[in-house]
């Protein structure tokens, strides 16, 4: 997996900070930064930098950072040797290929492979004898033959290996069987299919590859839906069932619905814009996703409590992103008294695609949804119920960033509670100046505890001696800014440090430096998760001046030392601390500290 290091500092050399993320974010200068829309989460104002310099990127709000690698990673979601190949043809490189990489594609398209001659096998079984027992549940279910080759609809037979048989005929092995999810081991270590007697929903990515399935059972056993684990192709998190679809469809949004079968039923009704998430709540990464495709999204969850959660969940990711969000309310069915559920596929099913069509065009907007919701909580017929609606509502309010928005919501929620304008007014203010002082408090908190501030963010990465960590970051703060400050030999070992990343971090740039290769953070990905460079590049956005480098080095280092030796009980004996002595002899300004 190792590429050769002249070829990775060579790529890094020709694959500019400025020119790789400005390709996917517009960037602006601010002083010798550039600043734009943060790209990995979702933000109005822009507090994701780059640093032509340093050739390193720094999101101030999700706080992930790095050199050029990184980025391509996080953005293209490509492993680390594949954020290289894909950086390499963008600058024209060619790759020193290893054998080891070469495999590695290799097994994720055989993966692909058996998903897809999985998905066929399922699918002509459906239109076999075997596959009756599917059709009925399809016809029950009045998907049409046109909708089910659609969505490449298949049967999974009512046997133990069927599909293991099938595909290990086909040249398959089992643990690629198990690998793919698709066959599942028992206790005595035998192999068995783990879909059965299930009607099979493959799930395709927006390249057309089968990257999963979903699968329902027929009748009322548990569990309803079986979905593939996660495999070295497929996380959940970063697909969306139904976009390979929807993502042709000439509507103006995207529907984003619970379940399968809602997307099934509002294909086949002409709604070929739904996607559904699976079940699970909507994240950042398919928001990502669904961005490439449009720039208006419409929540069509299901009309029971979860579903009110969920949407209440979506509405918070992507109020602030550039989605404009709307929300589709299904109307509660009343059966015999009671209100019961009901998701897109009964709606549909009962009430037709036109009444349907009718809720899209009239659905709400994601500020109107929360006033209902809050408006629900209240007996406005009351005093009481119209006073504590005021005190909620006007806090949902001050939430809003747009004044327009504020102003036009705060007139509609004083005639909700019957009251005047101008007092809802001053209630919104109120709250909004409640806003403002807990954020203040809250920012306070932050600068008065600057221990905390300075741990990772990552939990396995916590400091156990922040005043050596803090000295620490201080000499790789140096070292990277002017490595000219530092001694012919290597002032600490990497083991003095308190911290292990940061004497990894420490070593390798040392090892570049002794290497006569290029010292920088950039060079760093290939040995770094990209948590730890994102904590790496947090370190290089504090402020450090190269001008007294050679003093502030050398209290760094004595820090680092003394914090060692209380550590391991000892006195400092290190053979390097020569090289400190030298430093403070020359300058001779003492103890100052920096940083
Ligand atoms: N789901 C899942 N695992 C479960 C239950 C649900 O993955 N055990 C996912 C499925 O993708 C399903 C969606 O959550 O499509 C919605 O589930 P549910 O609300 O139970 O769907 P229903 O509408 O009740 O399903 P159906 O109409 O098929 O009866
Ligand atoms: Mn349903």
């Amino acid at each position: 997996m190792a590429f050769p290091q002249n070829f990775l500092d060579e790529l890094i050399a020709r694959s500019d900070i400025v020119d790789v993320v400005g390709s996917y974010v517009q960037l602006q200068r601010k002083g010798s930064n550039l600043f734009g829309l943060c790209p990995f989460h979702s933000e109005k104002t822009g507090s994701f930098s780059v640093s032509p310099d340093k050739q390193i990127y720094y999101c101030f709000g999700c706080k992930k950072g790095g050199g050029a690698v990184n980025f391509i990673m996080e953005e293209e979601h490509l492993s680390f040797p594949d954020a290289v190949r894909f950086l390499a043809k963008r600058a024209g490189m060619e790759v020193p290929e290893e054998e080891g990489d070469r495999e590695a594609g290799r097994k994720r398209q055989r993966l692909l492979d058996l998903n897809r001659d999985a998905a066929k096998f399922y699918y002509q079984l459906l239109q076999q004898p075997e596959g009756q027992a599917v059709r009925s549940y399809l016809e029950r279910r009045q998907i049409s033959r046109g909708t089910a080759v659609k969505f490449g609809m298949g049967a999974s037979p009512d046997a133990w290996d069927v599909l293991l048989t099938a595909m290990t005929k086909r040249g398959y092995t089992k643990s690629e069987l198990l690998e793919a999810g698709l066959a599942v081991q028992n206790k005595n270590g035998g192999l068995y299919d783990k879909f059965r007697s299930r009607l099979m929903l493959p799930v395709i990515d927006t390249r057309g590859d089968v990257v999963a399935f979903g699968s329902r059972v027929l009748d009322k056993s548990e569990p309803k839906y079986m979905n593939s684990s996660e495999t070295p192709v497929y996380s959940k998190r970063r697909v969306l069932y139904g976009l390979n679809l929807a993502k042709k469809s000439k509507r103006p949004n995207i529907i984003l619905c619970e379940g399968n079968l809602d997307i099934v039923t509002l294909h086949q009704a002409g709604f070929d814009n739904a996607v559904a998430s699976m079940g699970t709540a909507l994240t950042v990464e398919q928001t990502r996703l669904l961005s490439r495709f449009t720039g208006e999204v419409v929540l069509c969850y299901d009309n029971d409590n979860a579903g009110k959660i969920a949407t209440e969940r979506a509405l918070q990711i992507l109020n602030n992103s550039e989605f404009s969000v709307k929300v589709l309310q299904l109307p509660r069915r009343l059966v015999n008294g009671e209100y019961v559920k009901q998701d897109a596929d009964d709606f549909i099913k009962l009430q037709g695609p036109d009444a349907f069509e009718r809720l899209l065009s009239g659905s709400e907007n994601g500020v109107e949804f929360r006033m209902a919701q809050v408006a629900g909580k209240h007996d406005l017929g009351s005093d009481e119920g119209r006073i504590a609606y005021c005190g909620e509502i006007s806090d949902l309010l001050a939430g809003l960033s747009s004044a327009v928005e504020r102003e036009i919501y705060t007139a509609r929620a004083a005639e909700a509670a019957k009251i005047t304008p101008e007092a809802m007014k001053l209630e919104v203010q109120r709250a909004f100046g409640q806003r403002l002082a807990r954020e203040k408090r809250a920012q306070l908190r932050r600068d008065l505890n600057p221990a905390a501030q300075l741990q990772p963010r990552e939990r396995t990465l916590r400091y156990e001696n922040v005043r050596s960590a803090r000295a620490e970051e201080g000499i790789l703060r140096l070292l990277l800014l002017d490595e000219s400050l530092f001694p012919s030999q290597p002032p600490l070992a990497a083991e003095q440090f308190s911290s292990s990343l940061l004497g990894r971090a420490f070593a390798a740039l040392w090892q570049a430096k002794t290497d006569g290769r290029t010292v920088s953070m950039a060079s760093l990905a290939a040995t770094f998760s990209p948590e730890e460079m994102s904590h790496l590049t947090a370190i290089c956005q504090q402020p450090e001046s190269a001008r007294n480098g050679k003093q502030a080095l050398a209290d760094y280092i004595r820090i680092v030392q003394t914090e060692a030796a209380k550590r391991t009980g000892g006195t400092q004996t290190d053979p390097l601390l020569a090289a400190t002595e030298k430093y403070k002899d020359k300058k001779g300004t003492g103890g100052k500290q920096h940083g």
